[in-house]
């Protein structure tokens, strides 16, 4: 029995979680595991409601279940960061979650707009650092008192250049980005481990050239860590180059491990080579803690409860989830099951069907417990 969180969220978080649960029950019974689904209410709704985002007894409760799988977060009648700061980077931050997985598969039967370019051309894996960077949420912003700004910027200056500096500048913002030795290792570590399972080909993607302190210790961390896979290709890419490569030559990748930030942007364009979003699935993972799954697709208020968003992401997110609780078989058919589905063309809208969110689910579900 695997006890596993459901947060539905918002949107078509709902629906698309609904999708996700008809077919890992489906595998459960094929593959003889029963899946104790615990439902939590957190989201956009409640928050609306209560003003609460993530509670005590939330975390209290989630930390009860083997793994959490997650649907989508952001509503409009919220200020843009609060949800998602609030919730989903929280959660990634309290169960330290330092390992984000983003399989880039072109699968067969689905459309790339990369011309010329297969299955066997897109499949690789991005290892996003999950809990450091410009995510840990470490900035000011000064406004009004020119004063303060004034001081700020005379202070950020000599740090700089150890002189004291006058400035008009009425009003300063900052952010710092952050990177420890300790966590660059575990997350390349991790890419380094997964390399060794596929490929052996490991790639850096940073800007060391520009920012040199914080990406000189990244780069640094990373050839280190490669000292010990000396059965691994290694190779650096700066960042902006990297979005050149996916378009250009996506066969040159197998394991990509990128800092937070850098990993966000990335990912985005990694969906869309890979279909879109619609077939983009992520896991937060702590290997030895609590894992959570979900979609990298938000929650597209608009759609709604029309029971039209692609289930796929969130299937496919499940899949991970199964092969991080340790049901690889059952992940593995999860996987065939929705290649079958888009070669069956039994997909959504959005993939030229005419299929809703739940008949996908069901008949995925269904390929499951038959064996096909
Ligand atoms: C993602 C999302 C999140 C991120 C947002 C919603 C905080 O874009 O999972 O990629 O920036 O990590
Ligand atoms: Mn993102």
């Amino acid at each position: 029995m695997h006890r596993v969180a459901r947060i539905d969220g918002d949107g078509i978080g709902p629906e698309i979680i609904d999708a996700g649960v008809t077919v890992l029950d489906a595998a459960g019974e094929r593959f003889n595991f029963d899946i104790d689904w615990v439902n939590f209410d957190i989201g956009s709704e409640r928050y609306l409601r209560t003003g609460e985002l993530l509670t005590e007894e939330d975390i209290t409760g989630l930390e009860t279940c083997d793994s959490i799988y997650f649907g989508a977060l952001g509503d409009d009648r919220v200020k843009p960061g609060i949800i998602e700061k609030g919730i989903l980077l929280a959660l990634r931050f309290h169960f330290d979650q330092y390992i984000n997985l983003r399989p880039i598969k072109l699968l067969d039967g689905v459309t790339t707009p990369l011309a010329n370019k297969k299955p066997e051309d897109i499949d690789f894996l991005v290892v996003r650092e999950n809990t450091e960077d410009f995510y840990v949420g470490i900035g000011s912003r000064f406004t009004g008192s020119e004063k303060t700004s004034l001081e700020v910027i005379r202070n950020l200056y000599s740090i700089k250049f150890g002189i004291d500096v006058e400035s008009d500048a009425t009003e300063v913002a900052y952010q710092i980005g952050l990177i420890t030795r300790e966590g660059a290792e575990r997350v390349i570590n991790y890419a380094f481990d997964r390399a060794q399972e596929r490929d052996k080909s490991c790639t850096s993607v940073d800007k060391a050239n520009v920012l040199s302190d914080i990406y000189g210790l990244w780069r640094e961390v990373f050839t280190s860590v490669a000292g010990r896979y000396p059965d691994v290709k290694t190779d650096f890419t700066f960042v902006d180059a990297v979005t050149m490569w996916f378009v250009k030559n996506p066969e040159w990748f197998d394991v990509v491990v990128t800092p937070n930030m850098f990993g966000d942007i990335i990912t985005d364009l990694g969906a869309m080579i890979q279909g879109g979003l619609g077939l983009a699935p992520g896991g937060n993972i702590n290997p030895d803690g609590i894992s959570m799954f979900e979609p990298i697709h938000g929650s597209a208020p608009k759609y709604k409860g029309m029971n039209i968003a692609n289930p796929l992401a969130t299937i496919w997110a499940g899949a991970l989830l199964l092969e991080n609780i340790g049901e690889k078989e059952a992940a593995d058919a999860v996987l065939k099951g929705i290649e079958s589905s888009i070669l069956a063309g039994h997909v959504t809208k959005d993939m030229g069907g005419s299929q809703s969110t739940s008949s996908v689910g069901d008949w995925i579900a269904k390929q499951i417990r038959t064996g096909a």
